[in-house]
């Protein structure tokens, strides 16, 4: 099989094409089921029928109450009700959170401990693995953290985090603790119980759902200042028109998509690129990582541009640098394992999704082969 000419999608972990089960389950919701879920006639019945279904799936993929899943527009808006919520509902307090969180965690930390000024934060750097270790992360709580945030896997490196420890231990000494769970979605089977955070993040898109539509797995008990006033929906804990069919089609996405498999595939891609190029330089230990994610340094070539020639070449790949500002800055992520700014900035991130094989590899090392040789000779090197 020939792969030339072809788009070949290798950037599963910014989104994933939705799955065609999901846009048939979603579309008879959108024509059978239109009402408001909070009327009380049929149209609004048959709605709110849905949206208990889908909230019921979820709950029992989960292992958790259906009480204590919140739907929301994805990680992002969860990940903001978490920490905004918590700031908000306090006059004071600290926040613990790993230097290497996704910015819609980072970021709302930085800029709410700003906005106030009696809340302040400790980053814990991982390391030159891209791993946090448990007890160092502990070993930054103090007397008055409220807060502890350690992602399950990290969007770049796929590194899968200690979460399990650090929950435990945030138990023990009384901290609340959440988990962005977004990336680990869809790579191994997640069961909330025996994780027993008290704030979970989750989004659809990253499995085949549709994008703009997430959840907030909340522990019973355990509450938050809401963001969103209005209608009271979500028992008050997001008001605002719940969107059914989105919700419905995140439901059914669960359990379809099992990235375990492709692990055979990402390693034979990482042998065979280490094989063609020997000073790449692959981030993270394997089997510390999820399945389908390779992150990798090609030492030398600017990371945006191998990213703009691959796209030439009809491969969607991530680069390990990010937009801010306008400016592209090399990853947080990778200059928080102690790689200099140099090296960040040529990472790549290929993540694979079921529809690959080896063909794909075979093609994605030819073409990373021959932009390297090109560049190198443009370059004079
Ligand atoms: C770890 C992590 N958290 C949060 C998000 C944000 O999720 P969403 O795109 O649903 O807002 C992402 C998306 O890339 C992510 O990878």
């Amino acid at each position: 099989m020939t792969l030339q000419n072809k788009h070949i999608y290798l950037d599963y972990n910014a989104t994933c094409p939705q799955l065609p089960q999901v846009t048939a389950a979603m579309q008879d919701v959108v024509e059978t089921a239109f009402g408001n879920p909070s009327s009380l006639h049929w149209a609004g019945r048959n709605a709110r029928r849905k949206l208990d279904d889908a909230r019921d799936t979820i709950a029992h993929y989960f292992g958790v109450d259906a009480g204590s899943v919140v739907f929301t527009s994805g990680g992002t808006e969860s990940n903001n009700m978490v920490i905004q919520g918590m700031i908000a509902g306090s006059a004071s307090g600290h926040i613990v959170l790993s230097a290497i969180e996704h910015p819609a965690v980072l970021q709302a930390v930085e800029q709410w401990c700003k906005r106030y000024p009696d809340w302040s934060f400790t980053l814990v750097k991982p390391d030159k693995d891209g791993r946090i270790d448990a007890e160092t992360f502990m070993a930054a709580c103090q007397d008055d953290t409220k807060l502890a945030c350690l992602m399950w896997v990290n969007n770049e490196t796929g590194v899968i985090q200690p979460v399990f420890e650090v929950s435990k231990a945030c138990r023990e000494r009384g901290i609340s603790f959440f988990v962005d769970a977004v990336q680990a979605l869809g790579k191994f089977e997640i069961n909330l119980q025996q994780l027993d955070a008290d704030f979970v993040s989750f989004s659809a898109h990253k499995i085949g759902g549709p994008r703009g539509v997430g959840a907030l797995v909340m522990r019973r008990g355990v509450s938050l200042e809401s963001l969103m006033i209005g209608g009271g929906q979500e028992r008050g804990r997001r008001s605002g028109t719940e969107n059914v069919a989105g919700v419905y089609g995140f439901a059914t996405a669960l359990g379809l998509q099992d990235f375990a498999p492709i692990q055979s595939l990402r390693d034979m891609f990482e042998s065979k690129l280490l094989a063609a190029l020997p000073d790449v330089c692959i981030f993270g230990q394997a089997h510390l990582r999820t399945a389908n994610t390779s992150m990798f340094c090609v030492p030398g070539l600017e990371g945006e541009t191998l990213l703009m020639q691959m796209d030439l070449m009809g491969f969607a790949v991530a680069s390990g640098s990010a937009c801010s500002s306008g400016k592209r800055e090399p990853s947080h992520v990778l200059l928080a394992m102690g790689l200099p700014e140099q090296q960040a900035r040529s990472s790549l991130r290929v993540s694979f999704g079921l529809e690959h094989d080896e063909a794909t590899v075979y093609a994605l090392i030819t073409a990373l082969c021959k932009i390297k040789a090109r560049l190198r000779q443009m370059s004079g090197r």
